[in-house]
């Protein structure tokens, strides 16, 4: 007989939702065991011998993989989608093995993406409370307001009301000649680049941001909402692993035992 696991942490591991999302759908009858509805969650299965079902497709318990993407731009933060290719697709055979991105990179974003199967590492990762950073590079048309870095770290309220925690917004040197693209034009929209006869130089600012949480377009709307407008983004880093400078948009690696272990301990789990 192999060891046994509760139900709750089968399927969070597996992906399927915090142990309390999980605990929830259990007791919503989506989750069966060997064929009957199981609405305890505390109880064990021995993975690979019980059989489990969630919302009628089965879930089978594979041990953690953990792989670091450079996301080229283009392509989806998913494990399916109709229209585009997705990260999981990628990653080719060992993108069937039940992994899935920790949270989402916009299409038109570049950078460092996480892709496990380990479902309970991901939440943590995830959570605002575990103050994990997520660096950013962007480069931005337009100008910052003045104030831009007390904004970011006083905490900004957006027009819609969302409230984001503090932030460190870093304005770099230059003004942002040194274009970062996946396909040498960083992204940058013909119009973004010429300029009309009589037009105002067009002003560009590069500048890094460090966020501790993952609000929908966050760095695009906070740009926007400083005055600018965020023409190529890419992720640099999230809590100890950092995307390598020779790593090209689409190349991935499988994590070091020591990444793995320091995730877990950013993420106080040790
Ligand atoms: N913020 C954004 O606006 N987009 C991303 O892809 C990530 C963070």
């Amino acid at each position: 007989m192999g060891e046994k696991i509760r139900l709750d942490r089968f399927l969070a591991d597996m992906g399927k939702g915090s142990r309390s999302q999980v605990k929830e759908a259990a007791r919503k009858g989506r989750v069966r065991v060997n064929g009957q509805v199981e609405r305890k969650t505390d109880r064990k299965v021995e993975p690979g011998f019980d059989q489990v079902l969630f919302d009628g497709c089965e879930v089978r318990y594979c041990t953690w993989e953990y792989y670091l993407l450079n996301k080229p731009q283009g392509v989806v933060s998913a494990t399916e989608d109709g229209r585009h290719r997705t990260v999981v697709e990628l990653l080719g055979p060992e993108g069937r093995k039940g992994l899935f991105p920790v949270g989402r990179l916009d299409i038109d974003t570049e950078g460092l993406l996480l892709l496990t199967n380990d479902g309970e590492l991901a939440h943590r990762l995830l959570s605002p409370k575990k103050h994990v950073d997520k660096q950013y590079y962007a480069l931005v048309s337009g100008r910052l307001a003045r104030d831009a870095v007390e904004q970011a770290a006083a905490g900004m309220v957006l027009a819609d009301g969302t409230k984001l925690l503090a932030a460190k917004l870093e304005i770099l040197p230059g003004q942002g000649r040194r274009w970062h693209g996946g396909d040498g034009r960083g992204g940058l929209s013909a119009k973004g680049r010429t300029r009309e006869e009589g037009q105002e130089e067009p002003c560009f600012t590069e500048i890094r941001l460090t966020l501790q949480e993952g609000k929908f377009h966050q760095v695009k709307r906070m740009v926007e909402a400083l005055g600018g407008t965020v023409v190529y983004l890419k992720r640099l880093s999230m809590g100890p692993l950092k995307l390598e400078e020779g790593m090209r948009p689409g190349e991935y690696r499988r994590l070091t035992q020591e990444e793995v272990l320091l995730l877990k301990e950013w993420t106080g789990e040790g």
